[in-house]
């Protein structure tokens, strides 16, 4: 049968492209969903080609080309703006982990390279005058409007887990039905999406989402959405009917979860999450679920603007959008009514959006010194009591309250979640206005939760620890006292000396983050700043089975005077606030903390070596060449820091010409050295 060829630029292209192989003695055909979309009359961006024609003669026969895929005999032609992929005739071999074939062969023709392929309507091809080379009637299944797998469904989803996906996704897209051997084996193939990254059921699930219409999502088992999704026990079928009155992919996910989630702010980050959904994504989601609660609780009375933030970032469409997520679920509300209410109440506010204000990020940043995420948080704050008739709209009165707020926002587990910016943001975070010891409590909590890492923190620790058995004290209020738990697993647990040393390179890099680059490190991991010291940490660790639980203990001087400290360590100690000459924001100031220790535990789990980080360490490290007294157990050694070598061990040469490795200990300047 003859298509008739399209005329488009890119189709005109590939035909050159199918002309040139040609000419050269082989075969090669246009396949897949360019054929399929060329059928349907629909747009095709991405034209595949199939060829007899080895991935070397293909590099012979065209000027520009990239070895794209060249194991699976891939080979990218670049022709006038447009990039082709020209793929050898090829076979699999056996799937061994259901995404991959364990080898692929070329010794075949265009029949066996068709019969791989997942569905009859992506196996057919197309040679250059328009003729359809179609062996399995994917032609036939277009015009019946059929999804049906090629061959045997079943071990075609065994193959490739994937297909599972793509099967329900290309009758979403292209509003085709299932055919019934093809849907009785993905009936029993839900298990096969175990093995397929997260990354790609995103991709398919995005699609089919924004994809979907009504009446026709029934025919999805929630078996399969389910591990397609990675939300367990996850119900589609009870709201699949409603989200189809809403467009838009993030529109259709609020709405799943305000239907399915009785706790839907709270969970829907971490099924993003394991959905791999991006922060941006994570946080439009969350901000629609949010105006959506916060407009059906408040309502009738709809007094505040508590989800100012959300509007500025989003617009006033948001509540609107948030509106009709509403009227879906509740059967009482009518749209023209509620949408004449939100417009109603939009107006009674003096300010819609953060850049109505009579100041911007930049004011706060020039004049109050704020920085990163606590600038916006700052304007939120401001906002919200403008937008509400709580506070003036002048440069002045917004100047003093963000002052006034930015000193006052006293350390809050609340704040500290928000302004995280790598790590996630639901990691366990305990905060206590007093207590004993945070590494206490930290080894406590890891030992309960099954979680990689977490942390504790406070600015009141009435019993701090330090290291060598010394007490740590902190001015209350003034301080903080912060422990990053972590359970290390299989081969983590043997590479446990590089901590202290990773621990103060963190440290240094979070203050640096802040806008303080003169932190510097005494081996192994104090923290100085000009010649005296701000921080102090002590690892710990306890191993319980295969597991190890390691403690890594940060105790900083942070808003203290040097009136705070006792009279003996006035000379010895300082604080960030005595060496900017400001105040700090400890929020900030821990939030970057944790975001960079949840960063090292990555690095870490990826085989990151002190070797790598060796140099940085030099860097910033105050010690080497120093006249250093280093404490060894009972003993103590004298002489010269020389060098810190691979595994962070510091080589002291003594005053006998000896040079003697220091793996573990602690440098003093003095026997009565406390800080
Ligand atoms: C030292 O320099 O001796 C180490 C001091 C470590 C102090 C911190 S504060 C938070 C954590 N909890 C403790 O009890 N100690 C560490």
């Amino acid at each position: 049968m003859k298509i008739i060829f399209p005329s488009t630029e890119n189709f005109q292209l590939a035909k050159s492209l199918l002309q040139t192989i040609e000419k050269s003695g082989e075969e090669a055909y246009i396949v897949g969903g360019a054929v399929r979309d060329t059928i349907l009359e629909r747009q095709v961006s991405d034209i595949d080609i199939a060829t007899s024609a080895t991935p070397e003669k293909i590099i012979q026969l065209f000027a520009k080309t990239l070895p794209t895929g060249i194991a699976h005999g891939t080979v990218s032609v670049y022709e006038h703006d447009h990039w082709f992929e020209v793929t050898t005739f090829r076979e699999e071999g056996p799937y061994d982990d259901g995404r991959h074939p364990r080898y692929v062969h070329f010794d075949t023709n265009l029949v066996g390279d068709l019969s791989r392929r997942d569905f009859t309507i992506n196996a057919m091809a197309m040679d250059q005058n328009g003729e359809l080379r179609d062996p399995f009637h994917g032609y036939d299944d277009l015009l019946a409007k059929i999804v049906r797998a090629v061959g045997d469904a079943k071990s075609r989803f065994q193959e490739d887990g994937l297909r599972v996906a793509r099967a329900f996704r290309f009758a979403a897209t292209l509003g085709f039905t299932i055919a019934e051997s093809t849907m009785a084996a993905l009936s029993s193939s839900a298990s096969f999406l175990d093995k397929v990254a997260a990354e790609r059921r995103l991709e398919e699930w995005s699609k089919f989402l924004g994809a979907l219409t009504a009446p026709k999502c029934d025919w999805i088992p929630d078996a399969i959405v389910s591990k397609w999704t990675g939300w367990n026990d996850f119900l589609f079928s009870t709201c699949c009917h409603q989200i189809t009155e809403v467009d838009g992919v993030y529109d259709r996910l609020a709405l799943i979860f305000l239907l399915t989630e009785s706790n839907a702010d709270a969970r829907l980050e971490t099924m993003m999450r394991t959905l791999r959904y991006s922060r941006k994504g994570i946080e439009e989601v969350l901000a629609l679920v949010q105006a959506s609660q916060t407009w059906r609780m408040t309502s009738p009375i709809r007094m505040t603007l508590p989800f100012g933030k959300a509007l500025s970032s989003y617009g006033e469409s948001l509540l609107e959008r948030a509106v009709r997520l509403n009227v879906i679920q509740d059967p009482l509300l009518t749209l023209d009514d509620e949408l004449a209410l939100s417009i109603k109440w939009l107006n009674e506010h003096p300010i819609r959006t953060l850049k109505d204000l009579a100041i911007q990020g930049s004011d706060l940043i020039r004049d109050l010194s704020v920085q990163g995420p606590m600038i916006g948080m700052a304007l939120e704050h401001l906002f919200d009591l403008v937008a509400n008739n709580q506070l003036d709209n002048t440069y002045e009165s917004l100047m003093k309250e963000a002052n006034d707020w930015i000193m006052e926002t006293v350390t809050d587990e609340q704040v500290i979640r928000k302004l995280l910016q790598t790590a996630p943001k639901n990691l366990l975070i305990y905060e206590y206005k007093k207590l004993s010891s945070t590494n206490d409590v930290a080894r406590e909590k890891i030992a309960e939760a099954r979680v990689p890492m977490l942390a504790v923190f406070t600015d009141h620790q009435e019993s701090g620890r330090g290291r060598q058995g010394r007490a740590w004290v902190l001015p209350p209020g003034k301080g903080l006292a912060l422990s990053l738990a972590f359970r290390l697993e299989g081969e983590d647990r043997y590479r446990l000396q590089e901590w202290p040393l990773f621990a103060a390179l963190t440290v240094r890099s979070a203050l640096s983050s802040i806008g303080i680059e003169k932190a510097r490190i005494k081996w192994p991991n104090d923290i100085f700043i000009e010649g005296k010291k701000v921080c102090g940490i002590l690892t710990e660790m306890r191993t319980i089975d295969k597991e190890v639980h390691l403690v890594v203990g940060i105790g900083i001087n942070v808003n203290a005077e040097l009136n705070d400290f006792p009279d003996d360590l006035k000379s010895k100690v300082t604080s960030l606030k005595i060496t900017q000459m400001k105040s700090i924001s400890i929020n900030m100031l821990t939030a970057r903390l944790i975001d960079e220790f949840y960063e090292l535990l990555l690095k870490y789990q990826a085989k990151k070596r002190f070797s790598d980080q060796k140099e940085e360490y030099e860097r910033y490290c105050i010690t080497l060449g120093q006249h250093v007294h280093v404490r060894q157990g009972h003993d103590t050694v004298i002489g010269i820091a020389q060098r810190i070598d691979e595994e962070g061990t510091l080589w002291i040469g003594n005053d006998q010409g000896s040079v003697i490795p220091i793996r573990s200990g602690e440098i003093i300047e003095n026997s009565e050295d406390r800080v």
